[in-house]
């Protein structure tokens, strides 16, 4: 981990957040390769997930609404992790992260056993809506995405006029006041969720939440995360929240160890049943064919976008020892992105920067390639260095605008580029007619 950590704040993938001011626990923010990184990825998701489906539709919540819509789902009473003092350091932990050591607790700080009882600690972020700070006006950062979609249910149903099965999905920002935000980007307070809730008949509930299961496990598989590394826990009876019928947590092996990824759960009519209950509005279904009024029930898968972005660094994450045609032998730190994912899809570089034909002709294809795909056109220092910078950076192609481009050497390969290929460093020639459509096919 510290490897990665250290590469992706060299290269500028992710900084702590407010770092001039010494930093703010638990947040965290995306530099040029970080933001290109996660836009990918929350791109591929909605593509996906919603563009590529009849029966998916997308919207996006405020992340602020009716403080009653959590009175209604639970999170106001329930949302809480259980909380520990120590007396002798004055730090707070959550109970259930404690060390133990022959059978005993103790503070991770100080080592002390002196710790208080376990009290529940509301992780949502409170603040008011309007210039008065009462008890009125309190309204809350939301905890997760889906509460959006379950209020909206029957706005999406009326306007769309999808028929069950269906699903709506969103992507957003969610708070959690963590007690003990850690591993990096993998817990922190602010961080966005990719969310699906698939409504269907009671019935399809439990086949669907399976159907769901293989989804997911090929869309990281599609973005570069094997199967392999992924672990599927199928959540007992009894471990489960008391509405579920089946929950399967997708976990993978960071570094740090095995952890979630993303939960699938079949939340039966739980959600929306809550929310006709409070609200006293119908968010029931119609179904023409049957002739049955019912409350669908749901499968909810929900990603998490910023560990996701992290099993994407640590799975492209490789060091690699390299000997030159000198003999020279040096680490060569490259991270394997899948091109779908990676930040930088192509470097373009002039052979040399002063010689103005090629420089014209090199960033007259970057000017091609950008509408299209994020480019870097770099003319600084030897080739050799300018191939290592991309592959720290999981750039997939580089191209190098010669003097055979050019037609110096000859009419062959006039109009001909080298472009080398980032995980075996082979080169090879290519058309710059074909370039646009070769990189295009690598990358969608
Ligand atoms: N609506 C269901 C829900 O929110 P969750 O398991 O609490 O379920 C879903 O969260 C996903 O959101 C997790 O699998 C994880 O990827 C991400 N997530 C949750 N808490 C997080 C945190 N503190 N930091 C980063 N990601 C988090």
């Amino acid at each position: 981990m510290e490897k990665i950590v250290s590469l992706c704040k060299r290269r500028g993938f992710i900084f702590q957040s407010s770092e001039i001011y010494g930093g703010l626990n638990g947040f965290w923010d995306y530099g040029p390769l970080g933001v290109e990184l996660k836009k990918n990825l929350k791109d591929f998701w909605w593509r996906r997930n919603v563009r590529e489906r009849d029966d998916m539709e997308g919207m996006d919540g405020s992340i602020i609404m009716n403080r009653a819509i959590w009175k209604a789902s639970g999170h106001e009473d329930t949302f809480s992790d259980p909380m520990v003092d120590c007396r002798v350091c004055n730090s707070r932990n959550r109970a259930d992260q404690l060390p133990e050591k022959d059978g005993k607790k103790y503070c991770p700080q100080c080592g002390s056993r002196d710790l208080t009882e376990a009290r529940d600690f509301n992780l949502m972020f409170k603040s008011h809506a309007g210039p008065l700070e009462s008890e009125d006006n309190l309204v809350y950062l939301r905890p997760e995405t889906a509460q959006a979609i379950f209020v909206n249910f029957r706005n999406v149903l009326d306007t769309s006029r999808q028929k069950l099965p269906f699903g709506i999905a969103q992507i957003g920002k969610a708070f959690r006041n963590e007690i003990n935000p850690r591993n990096y980007i993998f817990r922190s307070r602010e961080f966005e969720q990719m969310e699906i809730e698939y409504f269907c008949r009671p019935e399809d509930g439990m086949q669907l939440t399976d159907y769901w299961l293989e989804q997911r496990l090929k869309f990281y598989e599609d973005i570069g995360i094997p199967r392999s590394k992924i672990h599927i826990n199928d959540i007992p009876d009894g471990e489960r929240a008391f509405y579920s019928k089946k929950t399967y947590d997708l976990e993978y092996e960071f570094p740090f160890g095995v952890s979630e990824l993303e939960g699938i759960a079949y939340r039966t009519d739980y959600d929306l049943g809550k929310h006709i209950e409070h609200s006293g509005k119908p968010l029931d279904y119609f179904d023409e064919a049957t002739k049955e009024r019912f409350v669908p029930h749901v499968v909810e898968p929900s990603a998490g976008v910023d560990r996701t972005t992290l099993a994407l660094l640590c799975e492209a994450f490789d060091e690699e020892t390299v000997t030159d045609e000198k003999g020279n032998s040096e680490t060569r730190t490259v991270l394997r992105f899948h091109p779908r994912m990676a930040p930088i899809k192509c470097g373009i570089f002039p052979l040399l920067k002063n010689k103005p034909a090629l420089v014209e002709k090199a960033k007259e294809i970057a000017t091609d390639l950008r509408p299209i795909m994020n480019v870097f056109y770099d003319e600084a220092g030897a080739i050799g260095r300018r191939y290592r910078r991309q592959d720290e950076a999981g750039t997939p192609f580089c191209v190098t605008i010669d003097f055979d481009t050019i037609g110096e050497n000859g009419p062959e390969k006039k109009d001909t580029v080298t472009l080398r290929h980032r995980d075996s460093m082979t080169q090879e020639r290519i058309a710059i007619s074909d370039l646009k459509n070769y990189l295009l096919e690598k990358i969608s």
